[in-house]
């Protein structure tokens, strides 16, 4: 026969020590006990099934005052007024270190500031846009096979044409929008001038340059007699500031649907001095931006004339940017979360 009194001192300990006391009850010691029961003989059965009973409602007053109390603590509110001594050693559950801005954030504000100096206000995009602000304004029409160059995520949901939408390729989603919202400037005589530094999603292989998931700073400038040396001045002068030491960039013509001509800017891999590596394909260049004047069809699309207006655009990758800056290795590390990564900034 069990010692019911020694299985008491027992399971009232570990109610007592438990997170989760309902899971007491739910072992086997109580169960083995009533199976005792029928076994006792039987003028020893009543009695002993009296204190099998008294014992389990013990442990279920027991179990629900535990309960109470430990709803109790994660309840208790926190007193705002409770007097603080600030040199009193932190309790150890608290993170003991600040925490920082990640780099991206950093360098975004940086990016902000620098075009902010040369009169660029700066706009935000979205993570979630519609087939005719990331194609047809951008004067890919349906079906135009550069489509496939920003292949990107879709939503099971259709707009009313029945289209998916899609997490944007590429910052110049915002293209129309920022030509429409700045307009009225060219009526008053002055420039439109935006960058929308924002995040950007592609179906990519992943690789040290490529990342599902990463930010582009946009650029936008349309005003009477833009030509295409105010572009590459433009941005010339912001990795100047940006690097803070003179680059060596190579532009060269590239096709993009929505600029004409068009240019992709490439700056010597910092990391083999342009001998060739693993991370700029052995090209010893690392592709920066792409950028061109703004194609007609896309002002008229924001209903611009393009005979009185030009103006030129460009897209820049800034985990691009920050890699070259900090000697990044790998552009995964500023998605990683990786605290040992960021750490460093
Ligand atoms: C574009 O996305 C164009 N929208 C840029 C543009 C804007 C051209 C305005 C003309 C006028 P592209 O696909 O080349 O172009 O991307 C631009 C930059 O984004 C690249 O140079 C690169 O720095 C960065 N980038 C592109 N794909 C990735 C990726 N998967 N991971 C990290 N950076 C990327």
């Amino acid at each position: 026969m069990a010692d019911i009194a020694q299985l008491r001192e027992q399971l009232l300990a570990e109610v007592a020590a438990s997170a989760q006391p309902n899971e007491v009850l739910r072992g086997d010691a109580l169960k083995n006990l009533y199976r005792e029961i029928p076994t006792m003989p039987a003028e020893k059965r009543g009695e002993f099934g009296q204190q099998v009973n008294a014992l389990k409602q013990e442990i279920e007053a027991a179990i629900e005052a535990r309960q109470a109390v430990l709803t109790q603590v994660e309840l208790a509110p926190i007193d705002v007024t409770a007097p603080f001594d600030v040199n009193a050693k932190r309790p150890s559950l608290l993170p003991a270190e600040n925490g920082t801005l990640h780099p991206l954030t950093q360098e975004m504000e940086c990016i902000s500031n620098i075009f902010g100096r040369m009169g660029f206000v700066t706009e935000e995009s979205r993570e979630i846009d519609d087939q005719y602000h990331m194609f047809e304004t951008l004067n890919f029409p349906k079906g135009h096979p550069a489509r496939d160059d920003w292949d990107t995520f879709m939503t099971v949901e259709t707009d009313k044409d029945g289209d998916p939408f899609i997490a944007p390729a590429h910052t110049s989603t915002m293209q129309n929008r920022i030509l429409r919202k700045y307009a009225g400037n060219l009526k008053e005589g002055n420039a439109i001038a935006a960058i929308v530094p924002d995040r950007t999603f592609r179906n990519e292989d992943l690789d040290a340059r490529h990342e599902h998931t990463f930010y582009q700073v946009e650029g936008v400038y349309v005003d009477k007699n833009v030509n295409a040396g105010m572009l590459v001045a433009t941005l010339q002068k912001f990795l100047e500031e940006y690097y803070g030491r003179a680059l060596e960039v190579s532009v060269n013509p590239f096709y993009f649907p929505f600029t004409e001509p068009s240019f992709e800017f490439a700056l010597s891999c910092p990391f083999c001095e342009k001998k060739g590596c693993g991370i700029c394909s052995q090209s010893g260049w690392i592709e920066l931006l792409g950028c061109g004047m703004i194609h007609p069809n896309v002002l008229n699309a924001a209903d611009i004339d393009p005979n009185e207006y030009t103006g030129f655009a460009f897209g820049c990758g800034v985990d691009r940017l920050i890699m070259m800056k900090h000697n990044i290795e790998d552009i995964r590390h500023l998605e990683s979360g990786k605290l040992k990564f960021l750490r460093q900034f």
